[in-house]
């Protein structure tokens, strides 16, 4: 390969719009492919994805990137991208010691079991998703702050958070789908706020159109200047707390206070000469991951071939037994026993995929839960030049998360509280239901679907991998990995092609929409699956690393954008 040559996929991919009354606006030019030898970095938005690659080229690590990427994202991708939020990262350093920081939310102090639902025991309809009551206590800039004292090459946190100051002060171009994003979400931003906001407009938001946060801005340069006190202390914390206390939400100082980031062993697991690590629990990602390669694993699925309708009836089974599994085993171990080596073990997965029929769909009541007892979150990949690996995922929760802006600090506030399994049974946003181990309680995690990921080949870093999705992230994530490993699809095709989910409960296999041929649907469907169509799936951006040199792909489902050298 050429060094430092970038092949674009196809040509540029122009984020344009053709909007009514507007004409088509070239905002951005995004890389979906580049192919490199020394550095990369893949996220959600362009913006993000030049200040990680400048971060890289000024010297610094992987580390050093992310915390630089990940408060560029707060400002420029305030869909997913925060401070007022949590998520989780896989660290890979240059020797090959792995580690995973959890920055999560917890409920505060105040949160209990019942919270959201009424005197009849009913859940209140958008208690835990809209308004300052679904906030959870943030968890990201502790998290950057841990990650910087474990890991910064540059030792620099000023130079870290500047670039993502100077994008609020002085603004960026909202995309089409930007533009679009904020104006369907008006009514709630209107609802969720006493106040105005840079989120609020009376004119409709346009594509091209320059999007500044001056609030955003001095609540990053306090940060910046304090470091993590400057978010849990002090000024920004007591904007916080009085938007808590004007619009009913149950976050104190002592929540704010107490909050910290806590490094946990990766899950890590075999999968034939790949090793695998993922996120531990409160994410359920890497255990579910790790039962899905176990549950395929013995099955020749690759001379089946991709997109073949034995390799999906396969997935889609081994996924109806461990999103079972996830809704009673998986909660914050912290507060929960989860069995963790035991739902990992290949043993365990074998006697759970004894009842796999290769012929016949099972029924989803049929599958026990075991007795051993939109979809918004950002995920970015990131390599420096020593080899060096990071893997986040990082959310609100939802779109905008609670949509509470805390007045003064200009950023929104999560609503994670979601997450936790409100009553036994009951659906989640995103249709996923729990029990005990996921039950609200105070200081707790909330359950994740999140799953960075980083696969080694042989001892040595192959694969960086992750997506936004909800609970459809760990299934977009084992597809990817099966793409490259099984079906032998080069990064972009296994990253662009359509993708399919089950989790168990509701009894379908959602497929986005125009996905699989006639043939398969209806082959899946004598099966006995019931298939449904829907938006799309993820937004994957991975990194793989071969004799060849890197090659970064941002999915095409959104603005992503790969950039290196
Ligand atoms: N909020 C989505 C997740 O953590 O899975």
């Amino acid at each position: 390969m050429t060094k430092h040559t970038i092949f674009l996929l196809a040509s540029c991919f122009l984020i344009a719009i053709s909007c009514k009354n507007q004409e088509a606006i070239q905002v951005y030019e995004t890389q979906k492919l580049i192919e490199v030898d020394s550095m990369a970095v893949v996220t959600a938005h362009p913006e993000a994805s030049k200040i990680g690659l400048e971060i890289l080229e000024q010297g610094g690590n992987a580390v050093d990137a992310a915390i630089a990427t990940n408060f560029a994202l707060a400002v420029c991708y305030p869909i997913a991208g925060n401070i007022g939020g949590g998520g989780f990262m896989i660290y890979r350093d240059s020797s090959g010691q792995v580690s995973a920081l959890d920055f999560r939310e917890k409920a505060p102090r105040r949160a209990f079991q019942d919270m959201y639902l009424d005197s009849d025991m009913n859940i209140v309809k958008d208690a835990s998703t809209l308004g300052a009551l679904a906030a959870g206590v943030p968890g990201t800039v502790a998290g950057m702050e841990a990650a910087f004292l474990k890991g910064s090459r540059l030792k620099d946190w000023t130079k870290l958070l500047q670039p993502a100051i100077d994008l609020a002060e002085n603004g960026f171009k909202l995309t089409s789908r930007q533009a679009k994003n904020l104006n369907n979400n008006q009514r709630k931003f209107r609802k969720a706020n006493m106040n105005t906001s840079d989120f609020i407009s009376r004119k409709s938001f346009k594509a091209g159109q320059l999007f500044t946060q001056k609030d955003l801005a001095n609540t990053l340069r306090l940060i910046q200047s304090n470091g993590a006190d400057g978010f849990y202390k002090g000024l920004v914390a007591e904007d916080i707390i009085e938007c808590m206390e004007l619009q009913g939400g149950i976050i104190t100082a002592e929540d704010l206070e107490n909050y910290t980031a806590k490094w946990r062993d990766p899950i890590a697991f075999d999968y034939k000469e790949y090793r695998v690590f993922s996120m531990s629990p409160p994410s359920s990602g890497g255990i579910v991951l790790a039962q899905l390669l176990n549950g395929i694993e013995p099955y020749p699925i690759s001379d089946w071939g991709f997109q073949d309708p034995r390799s999906i009836h396969l997935m889609v089974e081994a996924e109806k037994r461990a999103f079972a599994d996830r809704s009673v085993h998986l909660g914050d171990p912290d507060f929960y026993t989860v069995p963790v080596d035991t739902l990992i073990s290949k043993d365990y997965t074998l006697k759970r995929m004894e009842t796999y029929d290769p012929d016949k769909a099972s029924l989803i009541d049929s599958i026990s839960t075991s007795t051993l007892e939109s979809e918004e979150t950002t995920h970015f990949s990131i390599i420096d030049q020593w080899g060096g690996a990071v893997s986040v995922t990082t959310t609100l929760n939802t779109a905008f998360g609670s949509k509470v802006v805390v007045d003064g600090a200009g950023f929104i506030l999560n609503n994670e509280m979601d997450d936790f399994s409100s009553k036994v049974g009951e659906p989640n946003f995103y249709g996923l239901v729990g029990a005990e181990a996921n039950k609200i309680e105070a200081e707790k995690r909330m359950l994740s679907s999140m799953t960075p990921t980083i696969v080694e080949k042989d001892g040595k870093l192959f694969m960086i991998v992750g997506t936004p999705g909800g609970s459809t992230i760990i299934t977009s994530v084992l597809q990817t990995i099966v793409n490259v490993i099984e079906f032998d699809l080069d990064l972009v095709d296994a990253v662009h092609n359509c993708r399919f989910h089950h989790q168990w409960k509701p009894e379908f296999v959602f497929l986005e929409d125009g996905c699989l041929p006639n043939d398969t649907r209806k082959a899946l469907s004598a099966l006995g699956h019931k298939l449904k169509s829907r938006s799309s799936i993820g937004r994957v951006e991975a990194i793989m690393i071969d004799e060849n040199g890197i090659s970064a792909v941002a999915d095409n489902r959104g603005d992503d954008d790969a950039r290196g050298k």
